[in-house]
């Protein structure tokens, strides 16, 4: 039953202390979230992994690249464990090491030695791998502008892999037109782009979130018409129009942050992971919150972390298959990308 289940952790969790820690992403399920030692996004998960030399066992709650990020940011002794192996995501997907070769390749034949890549977080080890030798950083939805505009110290010009989305919000928040940003396509491996290539300042992957890809402007029209009063506010992994379109757009904890600090009886519409908003609605009874998209968009890799995955893990801590190890030459120049972030942001 679910209280046995809940008993299990509390018993183990008990018997560890500090041995064991579970970190778990604002995305996951409330019935994971009640047990992790510390809560965040993708930044604060990461920081608070190089900062953790004590704990044997690290269950992260969240998707595979967050589990790689921590072992690569932890010692030999401490073993990351990820409580389903299937909890990935698409967008790290939609770049891969073979991909990305090809593509560098060929940018390098058209705009020489001016490109700095840099990789949004939500990418495989092996591409941050691939960025960190390159030169480049790793970036989080919290820091990216930070890391755009350290970028632009280094070199003309950028590659953001993967998450076209966050990377054009970013580059037009600091001023880039939209004119002179390119896309790179991973299938046809064309740059689409019309126009003079010596333009392009910034070149974006063709990848994009499935979760934060669902709102639509369409959506946005619909809750301005029924909800005048609310204040829109998103995540900048939605599209550009979207963006746009709402009044505020930040990070999961920018979005966690305007939440709290917002007045009693204010109204919002939020444009994220169904987890979070729920969590937000069920926390802020004083505040009318509703998803930006009525049909509400769960991540279902991050929701294939639950309640009996979790105690399944802590039950075979010794034994598990669901171990999370970087290949040392892998984990070496990715974390390379991580700690160049990691020192700027
Ligand atoms: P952040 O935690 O950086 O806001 O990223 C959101 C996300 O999509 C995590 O998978
Ligand atoms: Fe990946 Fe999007 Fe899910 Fe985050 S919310 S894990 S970016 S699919």
């Amino acid at each position: 039953s679910k209280e046995e289940l809940e008993a299990r952790v509390i018993e183990v969790k008990n018997k560890l202390g500090s041995k064991l820690f579970i970190p778990g992403h604002h995305y996951q399920k409330d019935e994971v979230i009640q047990f992790a030692d510390a809560t965040g996004d993708s930044l604060k998960l990461a920081q608070l992994s190089a900062e953790n030399t004590e704990a044997e066992y690290i269950v992260f709650c969240g998707v595979h690249f967050m589990a790689e990020t921590a072992d690569i940011l932890t010692n030999e002794n401490q073993k990351v464990i990820l409580p389903d192996m299937r909890a990935g995501c698409s967008m790290a997907d939609m770049a891969d090491l073979d991909q990305t070769e090809k593509a560098w390749e060929i940018l390098q034949g058209i705009f020489g030695d001016t490109i700095l890549p840099l990789t949004y977080v939500n990418s495989t080890a092996a591409i941050k791998s691939f960025v960190g030798a390159h030169g480049g950083a790793s970036v989080t939805s919290s820091n990216a502008e930070t890391m755009v505009k350290w970028a632009f110290t280094q070199k003309e010009r950028i590659l953001f892999l993967p998450d076209q989305h966050l990377g054009r919000n970013t580059a037009y928040d600091l001023g880039i037109g939209l004119d002179d940003m390119a896309v790179w396509n991973p299938i046809t491996n064309k740059l689409e782009y019309e126009g003079d290539p010596s333009k392009v300042k910034v070149i974006l992957w063709k990848g994009h979130c499935s979760v934060h890809e669902n709102f639509t402007v369409q959506n946005i029209h619909d809750t301005r018409i029924q909800y005048p009063n609310m204040t829109i506010i998103v995540h900048p992994e939605c599209r550009r129009e979207v963006v746009e379109l709402s009044d505020m757009a930040g990070s999961t904890s920018y979005i966690i942050n305007a939440i709290e600090k917002a007045e009693p009886g204010s109204e919002w519409a939020i444009g994220t992971e169904m987890n979070l908003v729920n969590r937000l609605i069920q926390n802020h009874p004083d505040k009318k919150i509703i998803s930006l998209n009525p049909a509400m968009c769960p991540c279902l890799t991050m929701n294939r972390i639950d309640l009996p995955h979790l105690v399944w893990s802590l039950d075979t801590l010794e034994e598990t298959n669901n171990t999370i190890k970087v290949a040392p030459d892998i984990a070496e120049n990715a974390k390379l990308a991580l700690n160049r972030m990691l020192q700027n942001a």
